[in-house]
């Protein structure tokens, strides 16, 4: 019989396209989050209906009777992120967790769980409480902080992982956070250039507008086609500029290092009474503008979160609302090999 899973904080989809991904025998029996926009996301791509569900209110008669055998789940991360305030378990978003940390020692189907949340997590109450709900329904366990780009895929987005099973301990010690695959295939590929998760004639909707040339392009983080580096992007990508992802300039490095060289030379000589002060903004806008920079598209951003070609936002959502839901997403492809290693037996 194929492994039965339930996914819970489903956003878009992401722990369902990591299931697909690990190429598994099984199915999602059940997918629950409390965000219309995300669930509509949801059943647009997957072609599968999410429940919208507040999961502090799901029984442990549930989940025996969906008969779910893997549990994956992405719960809120802003009780722990650095930007928050930090109040852990304290926080209401915490409850759904704390909820199913007593509900996991009761329900007996659950062989498998996977847990996704934000670097940081690891240091928490949460953190504790949820390994002792493990510990308590006999679960053996591991903790992982890993990054996309040690999976070839040139983007930045560390995430804490703790895979579960009961069925059998793991081949690779525990009592440590693992901060790379114990079992990293021996091939040393190189991580993909930018250039590859290109869209073609990307809209001039997505250049970086000029208020945000004149006043926030130094504190950026600018992409050319060869590197092979992006920055984790967040749900404010666009909204805010910095630390949110990176902008991308179709120029190589060394070109635009000499239009940042003349905006420098502008910047130094402001005070140069020659030319009004409407006449230098403008020439160094104009030199700006010559960069090119844009945002990374929608399609651009699920790529480097290894979202599959196939997956798609319904026509109604807005920009807006894409970076949002991919900022919340998860990386498919770290999942995806986290779940092969979690549900893999020894041979
Ligand atoms: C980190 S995101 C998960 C993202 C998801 N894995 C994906 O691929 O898009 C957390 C999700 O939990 C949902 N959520 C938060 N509290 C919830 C609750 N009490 N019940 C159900 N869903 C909740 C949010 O709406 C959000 O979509």
């Amino acid at each position: 019989m194929g492994f039965r899973v339930l996914e819970l904080f489903s956003g878009i989809g992401g722990m369902h396209y990591a299931f697909k991904y690990a190429q598994l025998d099984g199915n999602i029996v059940a997918a629950m989050d409390v965000n219309t926009v995300a669930n509509a996301v949801y059943n647009f791509a997957l072609n599968c209906h999410v429940k919208t569900r507040n999961i502090q209110s799901l029984s442990e008669k549930e989940v025996s009777k969906l008969g779910a055998t893997v549990l994956l789940m992405s719960p809120p991360c802003q009780p722990h992120t650095r930007q928050g305030l930090q109040r852990d378990t304290e926080d209401k978003r915490s409850d759904a967790l704390t909820h199913l940390c007593t509900l996991i020692p009761q329900c007996e189907t659950l062989q498998y769980i996977l847990m996704e949340n934000v670097k940081g997590f690891e240091c928490s109450q949460a953190r504790n409480q949820f390994v002792e709900a493990l510990e308590k329904a006999g679960f053996y366990w591991r903790e992982f902080i890993l990054t996309p780009t040690q999976f070839n895929v040139p983007n930045t987005r560390y995430r804490y992982y703790c895979i579960a099973r009961k069925t059998e301990d793991f081949a690779f010690a525990g009592g440590k956070i693992w901060e790379e695959m114990p079992e990293s295939p021996s091939t040393e590929q190189s991580v993909s250039q930018i250039s590859a998760i290109l869209e073609e004639n990307v809209s001039c909707e997505y250049l970086v507008p000029d208020d945000v040339l004149t006043k926030r392009v130094l504190v950026m983080d600018i992409i050319h086609p060869t590197e092979n580096r992006s920055m984790c992007f967040t749900k404010g990508y666009t909204h805010y500029t910095e630390g949110t992802g990176s902008a991308f300039t179709p120029f190589s490095k060394e070109e635009s290092h000499r239009i940042f060289e003349l905006v420098k030379e502008i910047d130094n000589n402001n005070h140069d009474t020659s030319s009004s002060y409407e006449d230098v903004r403008q020439r160094r806008l104009d030199l700006l503008r010559q960069l090119k920079l844009r945002y990374f598209t929608p399609r651009e951003v699920a790529r480097l979160m290894s979202f599959p070609e196939e997956f798609a936002f319904p026509p109604e959502t807005t920009n807006r609302q894409k970076y949002r839901l991919l900022g919340n997403s998860i990386n498919v492809k770290v999942v995806g090999e986290l779940i092969k290693l979690l549900i893999a037996t020894k041979q």
